[in-house]
This record gives structure tokens, sequence and C-alpha cells, in this order.
């Protein structure tokens, strides 16, 4: 792994003090940035990210007082080292007070430079454990994006609550690869995590599935039966596809939640579970409660963390490190010899809009490696969307208006006409979708 070096920022009006502090520090692998008064620290402080920041106290404008309350208020992660040229003990147990770890006294030697800062990175280094590491893979989950990186922070802060999580994100993104990182990461992982699809259980069946059924609940109940939520007692239930549950189920939901207990299906003795639930969701569920075919109570108490997963497109990089991932481990499992990808067909594949997320990518990968006879894959061997055609380029022979007319004919009469509905996804507004209808039609 490339060992990054450390950040130190240091704010003193005097230049002199400065280079003696830089040269010194950089001497022994440090990077230092620097800034003469506070307002410039600060806007540093806005972009770097700073382990170690080394203060002046008196200085023009703000004093580095109000410089160390700011850190030690905003910067989780960055140490205050004050130093001072006026030994007055008062203003050094001041700034302690206030958040600064140490303080040195002007003139210092090389020496106790060195230790303080040390000193400071050793007290400080316990918060950047919470900073999610560089690397690409994460829980078996692919990605260096910012989007992504973003992601694993929440899985990091959350695995070991117990507080719901709602994952949300488009097909193929990965929502039940974090359900499974937030519980295998987890302190419950060798408990179980037991993975629901509500969208795919009837009604009435996924009552008795969730919470199980006594003997003689209904016709065929011959023996009582645990449901999922007994199952996953200690560990992890994950409800995916949370939006396609009824109204009543949504209400028996939030009961389990709120109450931590539930009724088995016939019967009325309340059971007690110690469950995580973590739900999944590939649409908007704020828009369903908004139209009132979700509980907004519900929403709130799964909604405590939410991760949202960015779809591919917009994950930077991301593809060319999975199509690697997945190429690997394909050619892994297929005991096939190295194979690779042309550039082109790189290009193209980078290039592409993967509607159908990582899943899509790791489809076509598993598929062009089954069908590979040679060991490079280039662009021909790619599916069809992927290439350019000729054929298709008669249809670039149209005219704007020609498109844009068919394209908003095809999205009224998708939303049977309605006028708002229409505009709000062409992204205009109706006065302006009225006008474009009149002169489509003149
Ligand atoms: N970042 C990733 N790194 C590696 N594999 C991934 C990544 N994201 C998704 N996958 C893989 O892609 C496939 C789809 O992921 P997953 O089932 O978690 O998606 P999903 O969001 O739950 O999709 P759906 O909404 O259709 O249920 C799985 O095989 C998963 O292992
Ligand atoms: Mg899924």
């Amino acid at each position: 792994m490339k060992s990054v070096k450390t950040n130190i920022l240091v704010v003193d009006d005097s230049l002199e003090t400065v280079e003696l502090i830089k040269r010194n520090l950089e001497s022994v692998g440090y990077h230092i940035y620097s800034a003469s008064n506070v307002q410039s620290a600060l806007k540093l402080l806005d972009t770097l990210n700073v382990s170690l920041v080394i203060t002046d106290l008196k200085m023009p404008g703000e004093n580095g007082m109000e410089l160390v309350r700011h850190i030690s208020e905003n910067c989780k992660g960055t140490g205050t080292l004050v130093i001072t040229g006026f030994p007055s003990i008062q203003g050094a147990v001041e700034s302690i007070k206030i958040g600064a770890e140490e303080y040195l006294v002007k003139p210092f030697t090389d020496e106790e430079l060195f230790k303080s800062v040390e000193r400071v990175l050793a007290k400080t280094s316990k918060y950047k454990k919470e900073v999610a590491p560089v690397s690409p893979v994460n829980f078996g989950i692919i990605g260096n994006s910012e989007g992504m990186q973003h992601v694993f922070k929440t899985i990091n802060k959350a695995k070991n609550t117990n507080a719901t999580v709602l994952i949300h994100g488009e097909s193929g993104t990965g929502k039940e690869l974090v359900a499974r990182a937030l519980h295998y990461g987890s302190n419950a992982a060798a408990a179980p995590f037991v993975p629901v699809n509500c969208g795919g259980i009837p009604d009435s069946l996924l009552e008795s599935e969730l919470f199980g059924y006594v003997k003689g609940a209904f016709t065929g109940a011959t023996e009582t039966r645990a449901g999922f939520f007994q199952t996953a007692d200690g560990g992890t239930i994950f409800l995916d596809e949370i939006s396609n549950t009824s109204l009543a189920m949504q209400a028996k939901l939030l009961r389990v939640l709120q109450e931590k207990e539930f009724y088995m299906v016939g019967s009325k003795k309340p059971v007690k579970v110690n469950i995580r639930v973590v739900a999944a969701t590939n649409v908007d569920l704020m828009q369903l409660v908004k139209k009132g075919l979700f509980r907004e109570d519900l929403y709130y108490r799964l909604n405590i963390i939410s991760i949202d997963l960015p779809p591919l497109r917009e994950r930077d990089k991301d593809v060319m490190l999975l199509l690697d991932f997945f190429l690997n481990k394909y050619t892994r499992e297929l005991g096939k010899g190295p194979i690779q990808f042309s550039k082109k067909a790189l290009r193209s594949l980078n290039d592409y809009p993967w509607p159908g997320n990582v899943r899509e990518l790791q489809n076509l990968v598993h598929r062009l490696l089954i069908m590979a006879d040679e060991d490079t894959i280039d662009t021909p061997d790619l599916p069809e969307n992927f290439r350019f055609s000729a054929s298709r380029t008669q249809g670039l022979n149209r005219r704007l208006a020609e498109v844009e007319k068919e394209y908003i004919a095809d999205v009224l009469a998708a939303h049977k006409n309605n006028i708002s509905q229409a505009a709000q996804i062409l992204g205009i507004d109706r006065k302006t979708l009225r006008e474009k209808l009149k002169k489509a039609n003149d």
C-alpha cells in the first residue's frame, strides 16, 4: 500500500518561524502547508485533510485561540499544537482548555518540536481509524469512487449500531451486498442474516413467512412454524423491496420496529426479538409516502440511517475496477488462460451508461468470457448496443424538432396525457410544454 504523507498546517504571521518549522518537519517526511493568518488557515482546512495544525496565538486579525476553538469544534481528527512567543502560562492553559493538545514556548529546539508533533499526532490518530481506507475493496464491494467511499464510511459507522438502515439504489447497484456487509462486518456476524424478498411473496403468505404461525392458525397449519423474524433473532433481517408491502403489512412491520415484538399468526402471545432491520428499495420511498402508498411513520422508522447507492454511470473510474475484478474472477472460475480486453473494447465499455448497473456489467463479463476463444476480447465481441452501427446512424439525420416532438408524444402517452406529469419528466414547466405542443401541431 502506498504510504501517504501526513499533512501539517503551520499558521504564523512570522515568516521565519514558518520557514524554520517547515524545513525541520519536511526533513522528517511530513507534508507542510502554511498560512499567515486565521482566515487563510480556515480556507486550507476546508479543502485539505490536515492531521495537525501548528499555530501561533498572537497574530493580526483573529488570534490563534479562535482557530484552536474552531478546529476543536469542527475538525475531527485534526490536532492542534500551539506555539507562543509569550511564555505566559495563562495563554497556554487557556488554549488547552478550549481544545489544543499541546503548547510549545518559543524559542524551542528541533527535538522539542519533533516530540510535540509526534505526541499530538499519536493522541489524535485514534480518530483517523474512522476514515474509510482508500482500498478499492471493502467488504467484498469493489469501488473507489467518491460515492462508494461515502457508502463504505456509512457502513463502517452503522455496522455495530442497532439502528435501522434503509438502502436505496437502482436495480443492480449492490443493495444486497451492502446489507450483507452491514451484517457480516458487525459484531453479530455469527448470528443469522435473513433476506426476505417482500416483493416476491403475496401479502397473506408474507405475514406467516415473517412472523410464523401456530398449529391450527389456518387450514394447512398442521404444526407451529417459526417465521423469518424468529430465525433472525440476534442477527439481521433484510427486508428487500420494502416498497412492495401493503399498507396493512406496513402497520405490522412498524409495530415490530417500535415494540421489538410481534404475534405469530393465530397467536395472541407476543414474541420478543432482538434484531437489526435493514431494508432496501429501488424506488424513492418518500414519493410513495406523498402518494399515500407508504406509511410516513414507517418511512422515518426505517430511515434512521440511509445509504444511497449511486448508479454505476455516476461512479467515476469504478467501471474499470469492476471489469478487472470480474475478469479475474471468471477467468479463474472458468479455468481459462489469461484474457484481456482490447483498448478499444475498454473504451466502449467505459462509455456505456450501464442501465442495469453492476449486475449488468458482471453478467456481461461472465458471458464474454464463456464465449471467448482468443486471449483478447475486442469490440466486435461486444453486444450490439456497445458498438457503433452505421445503420443506426440513419436516425442521426433527423432534425432535433422531429426527435423532440416524438419524445414529447411518447412521454405524454406514457402519462395518460397528463400535462403536469409529462412536464415534470421532461424537466420543463407546463407553459413551455403547451407552447411546444402548439408549435409541433401548427
Ligand atoms: N460494488 C460491487 N462490487 C462487486 N460486486 C458487486 C458490486 N455491486 C454489485 N455487485 C454484484 O452485482 C450483483 C447485483 O448486486 P445486488 O444483488 O446487491 O444488487 P441490488 O441493488 O440488490 O439489485 P436489485 O435491486 O435488482 O435487487 C451481485 O452479483 C453483486 O455481487
Ligand atoms: Mg437486491
